[in-house]
């Protein structure tokens, strides 16, 4: 069971940096070690990065944060978050206070096999290619197992299931496509089911008498769903309707719901980043699923009752706590400690909960104060380092946009370039 972190959560965003990892060592989040080695800039030897990438060169480096006051299915925790953009940790950290005071998040995850492909580009009969692999089915999945997934069957999965897809072709011919069902247990398994493919290939192209084209997993992975809802009491009946009526908007409107998925993957990406996982592959799932039903669509709804919220998320979150760089980079390997999950079902729950909540505080700041305001005014600092500032000139130039910012309701780089040029001017008198 984990512990109850309430007075971990307390004033955290007021502490220096310092003062956070102290907070964290407090809690056993962070030992001595994990907190020297943040201080000291994370990953310092390029060896690693060597066996990564070619041509490397040296790290792209993302500050990494921790989003507080989340409870999620009962359960305090700290989420790392990797990101560059201002405001998501806060946003987070703020929307999940909102809702531990006021009401719960839940999550759950929906089936447990991820999806391989094996492509027939065009097949004699459609009848006769169905028919001569369902007919090897269980000899199929058997000798997959026994060959290539034996180390997930130990853990208490492997492939499960096999169908067999007719596509119909644009020239009036048949395209086959196998779909091998393969539970990774707590890996993404993206290696594994890959290895399956191609090592059924030589099989299924003896009992068909057909030509395997190729074989790759699929990251639109509906048969794993994640699926995270927040029930949100107290909320002014106002408030609560404006924020379905968001919702809808991002429902009906392809172009709405484009932004409304970028807001949740605010939340979903930069913890994907901070524990190793394929954040490509994620997004590619989450954008495929929302359009399942021929349009793309938002991946959350809510709903109001009066004064209460209720808010869900389901999509393919399909990520690993073994395996990949999750073992291998050590900042990952933080990130997972400070998320205190070990499970790739624990780590998807959370993930899914993180992106609901995300959705939550942008479409709560959309429908009251606006974008602006909560964006720009954290969006300042930027500009004012975009702009050039010093260190010594970063006040005076922040207190500036400020000022124009509550005038004229925007701000831009442009200003923050004129407001430094004429402190400078100043200060050269
Ligand atoms: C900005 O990074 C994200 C938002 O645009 C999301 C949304 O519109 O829901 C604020």
């Amino acid at each position: 069971m984990k512990q109850e972190m309430s007075e971990l959560f307390k004033g955290f965003s007021k502490l220096n940096y310092s003062e956070r990892l102290q907070a964290l060592k407090k809690y056993n989040i962070l030992s001595s070690e994990d907190a020297h080695y943040l201080e000291k800039g994370g990953l310092q030897s390029i060896d690693l990065g060597e066996k990564f990438i070619e041509n490397v060169l040296g790290y792209f480096q993302l500050p990494m944060g921790v989003a507080t006051n989340f409870n999620i299915d009962g359960q305090d925790f700290v989420i790392p978050m990797a990101v560059e953009e201002t405001s998501i940790v806060a946003a987070a950290s703020k929307t999940a206070k909102w809702i531990r005071e006021n009401g719960s998040i839940t999550t759950e995850v929906i089936g447990q096999d991820i999806i391989g492909q094996i492509q027939f580009a065009k097949i004699k009969s459609a009848d006769e290619f169905k028919k001569q692999i369902l007919q090897q089915k269980n000899y199929l999945i058997e000798t997959a197992n026994r060959e290539v997934a034996f180390g997930l069957v130990n853990r208490g999965g492997g492939v499960r299931d096999l169908t067999v897809r007719i596509i119909d072709r644009e020239d009036g011919g048949f395209m086959g496509v196998v779909h091998i069902y393969m539970n990774p247990c707590d890996a993404m398994g993206a290696n594994i089911i890959n290895q399956v493919c191609e090592y059924l290939k030589e099989p299924l192209e003896q009992f068909t008498s057909e030509k395997v084209t190729m074989c790759i997993l699929s990251n639109l992975v509906d048969t794993k769903l994640t699926k995270a809802t927040v029930t949100l009491n107290n909320v002014d009946p106002v408030l609560a309707l404006k924020i379905e009526e968001a919702s809808r908007f991002a429902e009906l409107d392809p172009y709405r719901a484009a932004t409304n998925n970028k807001g949740v993957l605010n939340g979903i990406d930069p913890i994907l980043i901070a524990t190793g996982n394929d954040w490509r592959a994620v997004e590619a799932g989450l954008h495929a699923f929302a359009s399942r039903e021929g349009r793309y669509k938002s991946i959350t709804k809510w709903r109001a009752n009066g004064s209460t919220l209720v808010g869900e998320l389901i999509a393919p979150i399909v990520v690993g706590t073994v395996g990949g760089v999750t073992a291998l980079h050590p900042t990952a390997k933080l990130g997972l400690k400070i998320l205190g999950t070990d499970s790739s079902s624990g780590l998807s729950r959370v993930i899914a909960a993180v992106g609901l909540v995300q959705n939550l505080g942008a479409l709560k700041a959309l429908t009251t104060v606006g974008i602006i305001e909560g964006h720009m005014k954290l969006h300042i600092k930027n500009l004012s380092l975009g702009a050039g500032a010093t260190e010594k000139e970063m006040p005076y130039v922040i207190k500036k946009l400020e000022e124009i910012l509550a005038l004229r309701k925007r701000i831009s780089l442009a200003n923050a370039v004129e407001v430094l040029n004429d402190l400078r001017k100043k200060t050269e008198v």
